[in-house]
């Protein structure tokens, strides 16, 4: 029966062919489950690609409506709960499954030539994963997304020269509001998905078009000694059809990479009915001691900024943003050396080990900050106006002074000494950097707050 029905279809589409000469085509010797991390990236963009687009039929994005339509999938539309968590958990997933096919392409030096496009276009496609996470987060419109993008934003708002740009074009307008909900929705389901179907089709193309790259050998198939002569494109084709010769059809891989999908998508499965989708209360701008704190693939770069505090913070973060991304990008340039085998490449695996390394150990310090601490009361000494002040703004909440409140921002207990009155006045009534702005603060509650921090040498 099942045979008949397969040669029915054949029979009109003629597919057959084409269809053994992908499955049966060789690829070369060695590629085997270290090689599952690109489809699987593949398949998690598929399942964000599905599951977003189920929750586009119920999201509002209003700042009115946006946390309740949330609310209503996960509360009350069947399975709404199982697809916002599958959203939710593939997403995270997806950022490391993305870092580990990326370790493992640059150990296996699979970005030198002929293939340093793919690397490319790879590296691009990390970026915008994380623009996808960034615009997503804001999306639930409840405390968390509201001030972890107040917070990302004026990050992005303190860079030189172009701040002031980049904050108006994210926020679409000088707060973080209704107009930027809208603008991030857009992002996150129009602009950036358009981008990620381009690059993902680039990078496939080239995958298909270059085929898989051997795993390095120590030493490589001889190709006699003729073959030091020719060009290097002739010999890097020989050298490839030979690793092809000694290896496995490719139906072997697919295999392989459709186990392992299914392995990620029980795990997020488990993920998305035990745990869910968490919310918080509902987005509140004027509790600006809420403590933000962004999601965890952020953490390494939130306790980055933590050691950069202070006041050329906002010219360290540009310069090591840009540093970090033109290296990933340009990767296949300034490392040019022939050799792939990672025995080989001493220096190059002493970046990985120490960019792994980094990133865990930023991420495991960053996790460990305690979230929101509530402003402790005023103590009996604290009973000037100014530091009523500092009480009532939550300032306390974030901010230590004489070994009592919170630690999100710096101890401020000698600010006065460090800082003049028109400093100290620019940054509370502006903001900076991960410290929100208070621009609606009365002038005698302010030149009390002055006073009150002036005082303190
Ligand atoms: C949500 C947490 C948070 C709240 C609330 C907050 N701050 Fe900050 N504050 C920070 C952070 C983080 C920084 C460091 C920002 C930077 O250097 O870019 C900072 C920096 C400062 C600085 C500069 C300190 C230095 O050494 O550079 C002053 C002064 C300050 N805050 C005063 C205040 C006052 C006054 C209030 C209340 C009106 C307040 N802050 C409320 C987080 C907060």
């Amino acid at each position: 029966m099942w045979r008949r029905v397969v040669s029915w279809v054949d029979e009109r589409l003629n597919i057959m062919p084409l269809w053994h000469g992908f499955l049966d085509r060789k690829v070369p010797k060695g590629i085997g489950w270290f090689h599952v991390f690109g489809s699987a990236t593949l398949f998690l963009l598929v399942l964000q690609f599905v599951t977003g687009i189920f929750l586009t039929v119920y999201y509002a994005p209003s700042t009115e409506h946006a946390y309740r339509s949330i609310e209503f999938i996960t509360g009350q539309v069947p399975f709404g709960r199982f697809v916002a968590g599958v959203h939710l958990w593939s997403a995270s997933i997806l950022v490391v499954v993305i870092g580990v096919h990326m370790l493992r392409t640059f150990v296996y030096g699979a970005y030198k030539y002929p293939r340093e496009a793919t690397w490319i276009t790879g590296a691009v496609l990390l970026l915008l994963v994380l623009a996808f996470a960034f615009t997503g987060y804001l999306l639930p419109y409840d405390q968390k997304a509201y001030w972890a993008t107040v917070v990302g934003t004026n990050i992005a708002g303190a860079a030189p020269l172009v701040g002031d740009w980049a904050l108006r074009i994210l926020r679409g307008g000088t707060a973080v509001g209704a107009l930027t909900l809208q603008r991030f929705y857009a992002f996150h389901i129009w602009v950036l998905p358009a981008a990620l179907v381009l690059f993902v089709a680039a990078h496939l193309f080239m995958v298909i078009r270059q085929g898989i790259a051997a795993p390095p050998r120590r030493w490589p198939l001889d190709l006699g000694s003729a073959a030091a002569r020719l060009p290097r494109r002739e010999r890097y084709e020989r050298q490839y059809a030979m690793e092809k010769q000694v290896g496995h059809p490719f139906y072997v891989s697919i295999l392989k990479d459709a186990v392992f999908a299914l392995l990620l998508f029980l795990a997020i499965a488990v993920l998305a009915v035990t745990i869910g989708t968490p919310l918080e209360p509902p987005a509140d701008p004027n509790a600006t001691s809420y403590v933000p704190r962004p999601e965890w693939y952020f953490l390494d770069f939130f306790q980055l900024l933590w050691y950069l505090q202070g006041q050329w913070e906002p010219l360290w973060i540009f310069l090591i943003v840009l540093g970090v991304v033109l290296m990933l990008l340009l990767l296949p340039f300034y490392d040019r050396g022939p050799e792939r085998h990672p025995g080989r490449r001493p220096v190059a695996m002493v970046c990985a080990a120490v960019g792994v390394v980094a990133v865990m150990g930023l991420t495991y310090l960053g996790g460990r900050k305690p979230a929101a601490t509530q402003a402790p009361p005023a103590s009996g000494a604290a009973t000037a106006p100014g530091a009523r002040e500092f009480q009532a703004q939550a300032c306390a909440g974030c901010h230590t002074i004489a070994g009592v409140g919170g630690t999100a921002g710096p101890n401020l207990s000698h600010i006065g000494a460090a800082m003049t009155r028109d400093q100290l006045r620019t940054f509370i009534v502006q903001g900076r950097g991960r410290m929100p702005a208070f621009p609606h603060i009365s002038p005698d509650a302010l030149s009390a707050l002055l006073d009150y921090l002036e005082s303190l040498k």
